[in-house]
């Protein structure tokens, strides 16, 4: 066995696409019984974006990694793995970083589909990190890509206001010095809560029937207010282990990064964890809940708005169906 150090794995470039059409609270007011008071008050959200309806996950995930390799000038030769995370495939195979490998004609690279739903992009980046830090990969992207807007039932007013598509995508590369990048990831599961979140039908459980289709089990279906107290305690317990095993302080953290499901279960959390709100991100009052692009989005954001700096000690935290839950410490390099 080498003794030599593992590499560290630092995030040197981003990529985003947030769809053209805008839709805000007024337009379910038209035919729901909603207000846009109540969506905001109870949500935190004010609009959303939704794709077209010839384009699908792989189109916003494709200009997102598209963006990305501008930003490093970048060859798609150069990629050699594409971990992509998403609940809503283009189909359920190929996988749909196979699609995204094809559309920016990358010659050189492998890659899969990930699936664990809000927490997908915690889990691809903990993932994708690995690669780096044995040293058997120089340059690897993570996308989080998700038209949600396809399973909310747009007529449960429960589930469609929440909701939103989107897609970020993050390169992983090594860096030589190890206390700055990926620092350190808790990842947890829990199967036990599977049944308060989930999308029924379309695997082999429930394949696709005239039935399936005629009782709504294609679309999500939750518990609201069992998953808002579990995603509180779960981030939560996450996040402060992983500020506890680095021995970081509330002060030291320079934002907490939120996975945007609802502005409440953010405010609970971030209390928890004694984080004044001016260090949150956040933006879900402009896309909702756009599940595995809701953390790369937001830190995309941030990053390019110039709030956030070289040296920022960052904790992400999401929480999502299965359930998954999980945390990263990232001390930020760009
Ligand atoms: N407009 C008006 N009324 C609504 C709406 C709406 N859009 N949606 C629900 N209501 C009603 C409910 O029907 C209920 O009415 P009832 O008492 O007559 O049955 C009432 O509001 C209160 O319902 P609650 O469930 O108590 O409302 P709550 O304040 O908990 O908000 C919500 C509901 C927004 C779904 C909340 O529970 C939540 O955010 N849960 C987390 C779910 C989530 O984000 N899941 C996404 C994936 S997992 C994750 O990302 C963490």
């Amino acid at each position: 066995m080498s003794s030599k150090k593992p590499y560290n794995c630092n995030i040197s470039a981003l990529g985003h696409y947030v769809p053209e059409k805008v839709i805000d609270n007024k337009y379910f007011e038209n035919y729901l019984d909603t207000t846009d008071e109540w969506i905001t008050e109870r949500t935190g959200i004010k609009e959303r974006r939704y794709l077209e309806k010839d384009q699908p996950t792989s189109y916003a995930a494709t200009k997102a990694v598209e963006e990305l390799l501008k930003n490093r000038n970048m060859s798609p030769d150069e990629i050699e793995l594409i971990v992509l995370t998403t609940v809503t495939p283009d189909m359920i195979y190929p996988s749909t970083a196979c699609i995204i490998q094809n559309n920016i004609g990358a010659k050189n690279c492998w890659g899969f589909d990930l699936i664990a739903a809000c927490s997908g992009f915690i889990f691809a980046l903990y993932t994708g990190a690995q690669f780096i830090k044995s040293g058997t990969h120089k340059k690897v992207i993570v996308c989080g890509a998700d038209k949600m807007s396809l399973i909310a039932d747009p007529d449960d007013r429960n589930n469609i206001v929440l909701f939103g598509d989107g897609a970020a995508a993050f390169l992983l590369e090594p860096g030589e010095d190890e206390n700055y990048g990926i620092i350190d990831a808790v990842a947890r599961i829990d199967g036990s809560g599977g049944r308060n979140l989930c999308q029924l039908a379309g695997g082999s459980l429930h394949p696709a029937s005239h039935e399936t289709v005629d009782k709504k089990m294609h679309f999500i279906y939750q518990d609201g207010r069992t998953v808002f107290k579990d995603a509180v305690k779960g981030m939560a317990d996450v996040s402060l282990e992983i500020m506890k095993r680095n021995n970081l302080k509330s002060e030291d953290v320079a934002y907490l990064v939120p996975h945007q499901a609802n502005h409440r279960i953010i405010a609970a959390i971030a209390g928890r964890m004694g984080v004044s709100m001016d260090k949150v991100m956040m933006n879900i009052h402009k896309y909702g809940n756009t599940t595995t692009a809701s953390i790369p989005l937001c830190i995309y954001e941030y990053w390019a708005d110039g709030k956030l700096k070289k040296d920022d000690n960052i904790i992400l935290s999401s929480f999502g169906a299965g359930y998954t839950y999980g945390s990263i410490y990232v001390k930020w390099t760009l």
